[in-house]
């Protein structure tokens, strides 16, 4: 018979059935007539009552059945008597085909800390709020392919593994087949890249942003969603050194229709969550933030707030707020300034845009007055920058000089240039943090907590 999913057995009607259930034992209890034990397979939140019949199935049959065991279990769908439960399984026959001894396994019944399961987050996809953390990431994934696939965007891969800075903050993790103790070496003493692999020095991507550029204005509208690294020191709650990136870069795009895009995108996501996720969410509502649900309808029921970054400043700096790092115009923004915009000034989600040039990357579009560029950031409560993007500078001239300015190495970004010497168009895009998206979605607060497993400085277990 074949194996049916525990969420489609408790969402089927198909009771005084025989079924087949395979899954992981959460709990045991009982008396001495008769078992009961919670399975569960990972398929959704609820796990399914297996009740066994100690006159039917020997005692000995279920020693081994302890909490992390894992089991099929051919039986019987009834309806059941009791409360929380639409159906049960009366076992006729029980196989274990793992056990977990119960001295050493580490998930037992007790409720664990979240810093706790980061040391065993090879097993954390076994417990509720993994399982439910890790559907929903499955979930956003989907709908990100899906939201774009609606809206004329094609799905564009751009290289892991490249020779270009995008960020230009050099903040890269360098890939070399070398021998790091006897490296070749020129003949004043550097590193001779030209004999190693690629025959030039490489390093794995921190944006796929250039090139989605050639591919928007190829095919138009183009979107990347891989793995992005940074080599960034940063120890805080929404940084990691692997994160997943989800670029969208569209042809003809002014920054308006980047902003709008943006919104769009998000609220589409969030909804898309709040439809199909519900139960994960509940149960994350309950057990980490009592104002996750109320917060997702929020989002999308009001307008983003959009704002000039000078207006921004000016804000900050009437607010009276004494900050940690105290901030006057030129400044980057750090998360404490970006929060106290959206959670305490508005109250609700910013665009912030035209930024001073000095403080963002090469490519993004110069402004009339020579202090700005058509950047925009989304800034989120509880996350602050949820989305980095602009408008991109699509005059070959202007282009060239910044980068001149920037000291940028130009025979490095000869392709990159090119593309605004050939039919060259406005054009804008972004990058969404999936993970951060994803601590929005979730209403955890750190990103080693939704991300099966994160790698941030000193840590790469797993
Ligand atoms: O603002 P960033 O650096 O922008 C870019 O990389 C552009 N090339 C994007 C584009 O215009 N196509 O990064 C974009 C987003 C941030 O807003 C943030 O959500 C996320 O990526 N991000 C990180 N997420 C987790 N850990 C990190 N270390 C992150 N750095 C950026
Ligand atoms: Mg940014």
């Amino acid at each position: 018979m074949k194996t049916k999913r525990i969420v489609e057995i408790l969402a089927s009607e198909a009771v005084d059935t025989d079924v087949v259930v395979k899954g992981w034992v959460r709990t045991k209890r009982g008396n001495k007539n008769v078992a009961f034990i919670a399975l569960n397979d990972g398929s959704c939140m609820r796990s399914i009552q297996i009740v066994v019949d100690l006159n039917k199935i020997p005692e000995e049959t279920l020693k081994p059945v302890t909490t992390g065991a894992c089991l099929r279990v051919d039986g019987r769908l009834v309806r059941s008597l009791g409360a929380g439960q639409g159906v049960e399984v009366q076992a006729e026959r029980i196989e274990v085909y793992g056990t977990a001894d119960p001295e050493s396994y580490p998930l037992q019944k007790k409720g664990h800390s979240l810093e706790f399961l980061r040391d065993i987050a090879y097993l954390r996809p076994r417990t509720n709020t993994f399982g439910a953390v890790l559907r929903i990431r499955h979930a956003m994934a989907y709908a990100i392919h899906e939201y774009f696939n609606k809206n004329g965007f094609y799905y564009f891969h751009t290289p892991i593994i490249t020779a270009s800075d995008c960020e230009g903050a050099g903040a890269m993790f360098q890939v070399t087949t070398l021998d790091m103790a006897n490296p070749p070496r020129t003949e004043t003493g550097a590193v001779d890249y030209s004999k190693d692999f690629f025959g030039r020095s490489c390093n794995l991507t921190v944006s796929g942003q250039l090139e989605g550029e050639l591919g928007a204005l190829a095919l138009g509208r183009i979107y990347t969603f891989g793995p992005t690294f940074r080599a960034e020191n940063s120890n805080t709650p929404r940084h990691a050194s692997e994160f997943w990136m989800i670029e969208p870069e569209a042809a003809f795009y002014e920054l308006e229709d980047n902003m709008e895009l943006a919104e769009d995108f998000l609220k589409y996501l969030i909804n898309y969550a709040l439809e199909n996720c519900r139960e994960d969410l509940e149960f994350m509502n309950k057990m980490w933030d009592p104002h996750l649900l109320e917060r997702l309808e929020f989002v999308l029921k009001h307008d983003f707030k959009r704002l000039e970054y000078t207006e921004g400043i000016e804000i900050l700096k009437a607010s009276g707020r004494k900050f940690e790092f105290p901030c006057d115009w030129g400044c980057d923004l750090q998360s404490e300034h970006e929060r106290y915009l959206v959670e305490e000034h508005f109250k609700r989600p910013v665009i912030l845009i035209n930024y001073p040039k000095e403080i963002k990357a090469f490519y993004m579009k110069q402004n009339d007055d020579g202090k700005t560029v058509r950047g925009m950031d989304v800034l989120f409560p509880g996350i602050g920058e949820i989305i980095g993007g602009s408008e991109r500078e699509a005059d070959y001239g202007k282009l060239r000089a910044r980068v001149e300015e920037l000291g940028m190495n130009e025979r490095e970004l000869w392709w990159y240039l090119d593309t605004r010497r050939w039919g060259s168009a406005p054009h804008s895009g972004f990058g969404l943090g999936f993970d951060r998206l994803l601590i929005f979605v979730t209403g955890l607060t750190n990103i080693r907590d939704v991300q099966p497993f994160p790698r941030t400085p000193q840590h790469a277990d797993f």
